[in-house]
């Protein structure tokens, strides 16, 4: 399958770039992706009125299945409520066709009104656990603004996932393939007990750090082998960020078990 990756686009920003997410849906649609993933950051303030020209942008992607996560600028002054209004539901389980059968892709809203940190929330943790578990018809993907590792070239590290441990507990747990994060701005992969932690940068934005350009990323994943690319915005030249087996190799073994580490809130609004 074929996934186009943008993050971080910041409409409302004096650095936003139009011309740059233009020429990104563009291409976009040129290579006809399975998947477009916009990991949040739509805007600056969380406004209405940077909501809807974000949408104006995005309505032109061609691709079926586009999914668009919070990011912690869209939880500003009360944001969430005009993306659930312009994107729907902050947090959706989907089956993805793609050529060699389907993806489950998982997004979640891992932002807290008008802070900059995350958090998954242990309420969370039955539901992520049930989309997955015993998945077996194709790639397991999931979708959250911030990240669950650290980026390097970011500066001090700040606003990593506040519930990281249980998070990477858990994906590893059931086996997910792919988490698809933005928030640092810089684009950059680890591979880590066999979940690939994606990273792109901002898509349209100079808000960049250190020599980074604006950028997303297009990533293919076949039955031999996961390739990621890092792609400028109205460069034709793509360059490669990383390369893996499809399926993970792994050289260690964690003995005790799950359960000593992570337990999942029992809630009523929780299936058994
Ligand atoms: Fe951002
Ligand atoms: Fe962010």
């Amino acid at each position: 399958m074929r996934i186009v990756q943008m993050s971080d686009i910041h409409v409302g920003s004096g650095l936003f770039r139009p011309d740059f997410l233009s020429a990104a849906i563009d291409e976009a649609n040129a290579l006809a992706p399975d998947l477009v993933a916009v990991v949040g950051d739509l805007t600056m303030e969380g406004y209405r009125w940077e909501f809807e020209e974000a949408q104006g942008y995005l309505s032109r992607l061609e691709c079926e299945n586009v999914v668009v996560a919070m990011g912690n600028h869209d939880a500003k002054n009360v944001g969430y409520r005009h993306f659930e209004e312009f994107f729907g539901m902050r947090e959706t389980a989907r089956v993805v066709p793609t050529p060699d059968g389907e993806a489950k892709v998982v997004c979640l809203d891992s932002t807290k009104p008008d802070l900059d940190e995350g958090e998954l929330g242990r309420e969370h943790y039955g539901w992520l656990d049930s989309e997955f578990r015993g998945w077996d018809r194709g790639p397991k993907i999931l979708m959250i603004h911030h990240h669950v590792l650290a980026v390097p070239g970011t500066g001090r590290d700040v606003n990593i996932l506040l519930d990281a441990g249980d998070v990477m507990a858990i994906l590893r747990e059931v086996g997910v393939d792919m988490v698809l994060s933005g928030h640092r701005h810089v684009p950059y992969v680890w591979s880590i007990s066999g979940v690939r932690i994606v990273h792109s940068g901002t898509v349209s934005s100079m808000r960049v750090r250190g020599t980074m350009p604006p950028s997303y990323n297009v990533i293919e994943f076949d039955e031999e082998k996961v390739e990621i690319s890092l792609r400028e915005p109205g460069e034709k030249e793509a360059q490669p960020l990383a390369s893996f087996s499809r399926r993970p190799v792994t050289t260690s073994k964690f003995y005790p078990d799950f359960d000593r580490f992570v337990k999942y809130d029992r809630l009523p609004f929780l299936k058994e």
